[in-house]
């Protein structure tokens, strides 16, 4: 079987990169970034330009396009309601639709915000969705547009993603902890933390089987997937968390009180899911995936992100 020609969009994300070391292993890759590059197997992509799209979808005439870009500012999406649309739901429908005319598969990510957070069960990808706010309803616009392109796909729904390169919570809290006694975390939104590497393995895994077993395979197990670290914890376990790993790595930290807060003293522009639970079965059933547990996930990640982020 020849490599197959995989276009990654989005190669500078957190779940990007990740993806981007592995996927050169898996096949002919070309990488796209918002900014030019002297890199040879990467193209220079603006989402916002649809044309721009098709154009290098045409051009590569990939195989396998999977797609980590995405408008991820939560609050801000409130107030850039158009530009979310646009990356969101506009270009993985863009996406989709080249992926349908060559003859691609494709792989996309979408989040637990696609859920209104109510009850306390994980949620299943049959769930009814409700997104409270814009980029859940953007990303499940999104999720919408690749369904009605009618190509081969998976949808690959995580939680509270964190990587060693890239803004996320585990960094803000090393920044935050290394000067401050006292932090206040919510403590009432319950999820998983999830690393890049996680979800860029499971990716791999998941494309690696679809190529071994081909096309109807791959059509008969696609769709909506839940894909996230096992077990659950709220923000404020995961800050706990963090401090003690960080601590036992030898870092020195100044943070001794870590107090509980509720998501309604702590107001923000776009409201967030409190349960974003995600049930892993079908995850499991369909492509034999356990991921580690998101304790296991953050000792894996933790000295990277600290090597990377010395002053964090
Ligand atoms: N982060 C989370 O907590 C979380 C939770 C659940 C689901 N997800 C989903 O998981 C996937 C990966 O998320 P992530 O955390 O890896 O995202 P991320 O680190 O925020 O990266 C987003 C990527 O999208 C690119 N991008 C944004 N606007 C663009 C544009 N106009 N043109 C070209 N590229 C553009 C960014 O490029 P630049 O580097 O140029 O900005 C960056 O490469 C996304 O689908 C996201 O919705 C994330």
């Amino acid at each position: 079987m020849s490599a197959p020609r995989i276009l990654l969009v989005g190669r500078t994300g957190q779940v990007g990169r990740e993806l981007e070391a592995l996927l050169r292993v898996l096949g002919e890759l070309t990488a796209t970034q918002r900014a030019a590059s002297a890199e040879p197997h990467v193209r220079a992509l603006d989402l916002s330009d649809i044309a721009a799209i098709r154009s290098v979808v045409r051009d590569v005439r990939p195989q396998w396009i999977v797609n980590a870009a995405a408008h991820t500012a939560v609050d801000k999406a409130e107030s850039e309601r158009e530009l979310a649309a646009a990356i969101n739901t506009t270009a993985p429908g863009v996406l989709a639709e080249e992926a349908t005319q060559c003859g691609a598969a494709l792989v996309h990510y979408s989040t637990d915000y696609v859920f209104d957070g109510s009850g306390e069960r994980p949620w299943r990808e049959t769930d009814p969705t409700g997104p409270l706010g814009v980029y859940g309803q953007t990303k499940l616009d999104g999720e919408r547009a690749i369904a009605a392109s009618g190509c081969p796909h998976v949808i690959l729904r995580t939680s509270w993603v964190y990587a060693a390169v890239g803004h996320n919570f585990v960094r803000t809290m090393l920044r935050l902890g290394a000067t401050r006694e006292r932090l206040t975390i919510v403590a009432d939104q319950h999820g998983a933390p999830t690393s890049a590497l996680v979800i860029a393995r499971a990716t791999v895994e998941i494309m690696r089987q679809a190529l071994a077993h081909g096309p109807g395979w791959f059509a008969e197990r696609g769709g909506v997937v839940h894909l996230a670290c096992s077990g659950e914890t709220t923000w404020h376990g995961f800050a706990t968390e963090i401090f003690a790993q960080a601590r036992a790595l030898g870092l020195t930290l100044a943070v001794n009180d870590v107090a509980p807060l509720k998501t309604a003293d702590y107001p923000t522009p776009a409201r967030r899911p409190l349960n974003s639970r995600l049930d892993l079965k079908r995850l499991g059933e369909r492509f034999g995936i356990a991921n580690p547990t998101w304790r296991d996930a953050l000792r894996e990640t933790l000295p990277a992100l600290i090597a990377a982020n010395p002053a964090t």
